[in-house]
């Protein structure tokens, strides 16, 4: 692979770098790259075996000399250097797909941040896309992205509460006039839960069971508030006291206890932001919605929960999972009337 893959063609590209998934936009063609944010590396030769997909099929399964490795970390680097090969590995299959495209040189990137990062973690976003190719990396606070990516009218001095809860991180924004008048950030959504199921099929039925079972147990019996319902699933794991295969049934009730303290954190961060949020801004926010984002906001019943607990009515945007990726996408698309909301990093040189 050579250093500068996605530079020989694209102009523009939006890039939502999420805990769980990586989502690549190019202006014109929409998304074009969807996957797991999970690379297959081979300990002893470095060499990468898979990525996406094929590499998240392979969590857990690896022998000794695999190690499938998530680069990103509650929407953070993490290691800096599998990020740098699978953003690669993804441009690569982009070059391979479009390869009769090669028209432009030198991409200008727009990536989604999460919101409040520190300095170095901003850097590392904007160095890791620079080391594949790109000629100006600009960051965008994914709260504002969700925002402009379900288009709403931010340039109006009218305060939008949006809510991304993602794989990593719940980000709760007001966005009024371009910008985030009042956020916070909470380190729990869709991998928490996750393990909460882990933990709570350990203590209960002193079961081991694996990540990807936790993710169908949630994503099929998975809910924030009773449903009505009394659904079943037969889950398989390691009884920890035999060591021995063993299969139990789970109800939907149980799976609700399970991450009922994490649904807890993430709807009182939600009322943390309405109580700090400027009275004005309260009263536009009352007239309008409380907009949730991220692939955890299909958690059933969540949206009646939050809906109930503050008073506000609630609507899940269109397409949830892509929203970062789309926001970017329309950043690229009216990049002048959208610039000044960018994070210009001003590195014009291209990378050696
Ligand atoms: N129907 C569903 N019910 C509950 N959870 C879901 C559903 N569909 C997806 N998820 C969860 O959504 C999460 C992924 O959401 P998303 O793609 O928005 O995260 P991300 O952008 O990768 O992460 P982050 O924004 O935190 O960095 C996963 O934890 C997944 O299990
Ligand atoms: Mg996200």
């Amino acid at each position: 692979m050579t250093s500068n893959m996605f530079s020989s063609f694209y102009k523009d590209i939006g890039i939502d770098l999420g805990t769980t998934k990586t989502i690549i936009y190019t202006k014109g063609r929409g998304i074009v790259i969807n996957e797991p944010s999970v690379v297959a590396i081979n300990n002893k030769t470095d060499q990468i075996l898979a990525v996406g997909t094929e590499a998240r099929d392979m969590l857990g399964k690896t022998p000794e000399h695999i190690t499938a490795v998530k680069p990103i970390v509650n929407g953070v680097i993490s290691d800096f250097e599998v990020t740098e090969k699978m953003l690669r590995y993804f441009f690569d299959k982009l070059n391979e797909k479009f390869s009769a495209a090669s028209l432009f040189n030198w991409p200008r990137v727009v990536v989604g941040i999460p919101f409040g990062g520190t300095e170095v973690e901003k850097r590392a976003v904007e160095d890791v896309i620079h080391n594949a190719g790109a000629r100006k990396v600009y960051l965008v606070e994914n709260p504002v992205a969700v925002a402009i990516g379900a288009r709403l009218p931010i340039n109006e001095p009218t305060g939008h509460l949006v809510v991304d809860i993602g794989g990593g991180t719940t980000e709760v924004a007001i966005v009024s006039l371009n910008g985030i008048v009042v956020a916070k950030s909470l380190r729990v959504a869709g991998n928490k839960l996750n393990d909460d199921i882990i933990y709570y099929i350990r203590d209960e039925f002193k079961l081991a069971i694996g990540e990807q079972t936790a993710e169908q147990l949630k994503i099929n019996l998975g809910s924030a508030r009773d449903m009505a319902g009394h659904q079943e699933m037969v889950v398989r794991g390691r009884d920890l006291s035999r060591g021995l295969p063993k299969e139990i049934k789970v109800d939907e009730s149980e799976i609700r206890e399970a991450i009922s303290t994490s649904v807890r954190a993430i709807v009182e961060t939600i009322k943390g932001v309405i109580e700090i949020t400027p009275p004005e801004l309260v009263s536009d926010i009352m007239s309008g919605s409380i907009l949730l984002s991220g692939g955890t906001s299909l958690l059933r019943g969540l949206d009646k929960l939050i809906q109930d607990e503050t008073g506000i009515p609630v609507k899940i945007i269109e397409d949830p999972l892509t929203a970062v990726a789309r926001g970017t996408g329309i950043i690229l698309e009216n990049f002048n009337a959208y610039k000044l909301l960018l994070v210009d990093l001003k590195r014009e040189q291209p990378p050696v």
